[in-house]
């Protein structure tokens, strides 16, 4: 037996996918059934860390192949998380780079071993950005990407405790359900809490039709994101008394929390009074900056302002700013991302044995048109579904349609798009 066991160790020369030290000689290391190697001390680390395993003196005999498919796949670095974000999210570097960083260090935090003396506490983060810069889309990226248990909530539909609606709670049965009913797995899980400034308590002059829960809803949350024992209704929605509850510990659990904050600017600008100015709003000539300058230097008193409660702000030391998306960055958007709106209605055509194609400018003219109603990427679609529409109604009846190009003059509606034929028989040409 012992036998079979060193036949996983390795052979010298070859590194550790954990920690890229060498293994070999005296640094000993195991490899697993894909092939990936790790070394004794990044093996020893993890075992230790995750407790699912018993950890032993010898960590060959503490881990098995069967047993070691969670280490295989646990730790994603920055970069490659940051990489993985790229095929999906165009632009917003810097929030990529806050947000990588946050994921790994709450997975090495998830990694670190109880009998460690420095504890690593999480740093909770706050997403700010533009309508349609890419916020949401952000957390739905990384939720594809993670192997910890990833759920995204809406503050909107939260409630503070004795009002119609969700009870605060359910973000973390979310995550429960994410983790498949397991709690010690939801426990060092991720939440992503959308909307996050539609529960900031609202100023005199502005409706207050969600103002009386608004600030309720920031008390809820307080206890969750700082870390508590909280009590969730299994089946969700409203807690009743003597149902069965389940326990979860939020001490590691890492919160995002990602919202428009419209109207910010002016509080960051520093003016009082006025009409708010909406993220898509134009700065007032005489100030040169624009908004997504102003933003990146946003401070917890502007939140505060806005209407976050300190305790709040607090408990989000990490804030990261998405920028607004210029031309260049819709059109990107329209062609780069894996799912992105050309890749769609190109598969769609395709299925009517149809190619495609935009032109550059074409392209180009649709990110204008977006540009200008000022909700970021958002604006694509709906641009896009009009320009197509006629075309995506007349082109199945087209039997001979091979191609269609769709140019600058399509896009303003001046021509309809060209549509290319098969050649065809001589019979039935003419
Ligand atoms: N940077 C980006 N890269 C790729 N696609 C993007 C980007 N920003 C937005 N999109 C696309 O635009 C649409 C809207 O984006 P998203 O939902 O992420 O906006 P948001 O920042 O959450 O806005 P809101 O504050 O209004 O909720 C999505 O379909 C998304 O795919
Ligand atoms: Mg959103």
């Amino acid at each position: 037996m012992a036998e079979e066991k060193d036949k996983k160790m390795t052979a010298p020369g070859q590194v550790c996918v954990s920690c890229l030290g060498p293994i070999g000689g005296a640094r000993r290391g195991v490899r697993y059934a894909s092939g990936i190697l790790v070394c004794e001390s990044c093996l020893k680390q993890g075992v230790q860390v995750l407790g699912m395993l018993k950890q032993r003196e010898d960590p060959r005999e503490a881990i098995s192949l069967e047993e070691s498919e969670d280490l295989e796949t646990g730790l994603k670095r920055p970069r490659e998380i940051a990489a993985f974000l790229d095929q999906y999210v165009i632009g917003q570097e810097k929030a990529k780079r806050t947000l990588a960083v946050a994921v790994y260090n709450h997975y090495k935090r998830v990694f670190q071993s109880a009998g460690e003396n420095v504890s690593i506490e999480k740093s909770n983060i706050l997403l700010i950005g533009p309508t349609g810069s890419g916020k949401t889309c952000l957390a739905r990226t990384l939720a594809k990407l993670l192997d910890v248990p990833f759920a995204i909530s809406d503050a909107t539909a939260l409630t503070q405790a004795g009002y119609v609606g969700e009870d605060v709670e359910n973000v973390l049965l979310r995550l429960i359900n994410a983790a498949g009913g397991d709690i010690s797995r939801a426990e060092k899980g991720i939440v992503y809490i959308d909307e996050i400034d539609k529960i900031a308590r609202k100023g005199e002059n502005v409706s207050i039709t969600r103002d009386v829960s608004g600030e309720g809803v920031q008390q809820g949350l307080l206890k969750i994101l700082e870390g508590t024992v909280a009590s969730v209704p299994p089946k969700g929605g409203r807690k009743h008394p003597g149902d069965a509850m389940l326990e979860i510990n939020t001490r590691n659990i890492l919160f995002i929390c990602g919202g428009a904050f419209d109207g910010i600017g002016k509080i960051i600008g520093g003016e009082k009074s006025g009409k708010a100015l909406g993220f898509g709003a134009r700065v007032g000539e005489s100030r040169e900056e624009s908004l997504s300058g102003l933003l990146k230097k946003v401070t917890p008193g502007d939140l505060i302002r806005y209407g976050l409660t300190p305790e709040f702000t607090g408990r989000l030391p990490v804030t990261a700013v998405l920028e607004e998306l210029d031309e260049d960055a819709l059109v990107r958007i329209l062609s780069e991302p894996r799912n992105a709106l050309v890749r769609q209605y190109q598969a769609l055509m395709a299925m009517d044995g149809v190619e495609l194609v935009f032109e550059e400018d074409a392209l180009r003219e649709i990110a204008r048109t977006a540009l200008e109603k000022r909700t970021g990427a958002r604006g694509l679609r709906s641009i896009m579904e009009s320009v197509m529409e006629d075309v995506m109604f007349t082109l199945p009846d087209e039997e001979d349609a091979e191609k269609c190009v769709i140019t600058k003059g399509a896009v303003l509606g001046k021509e309809p798009p060209l549509i290319l034929k098969r050649q065809l028989p001589e019979a039935q040409a003419s």
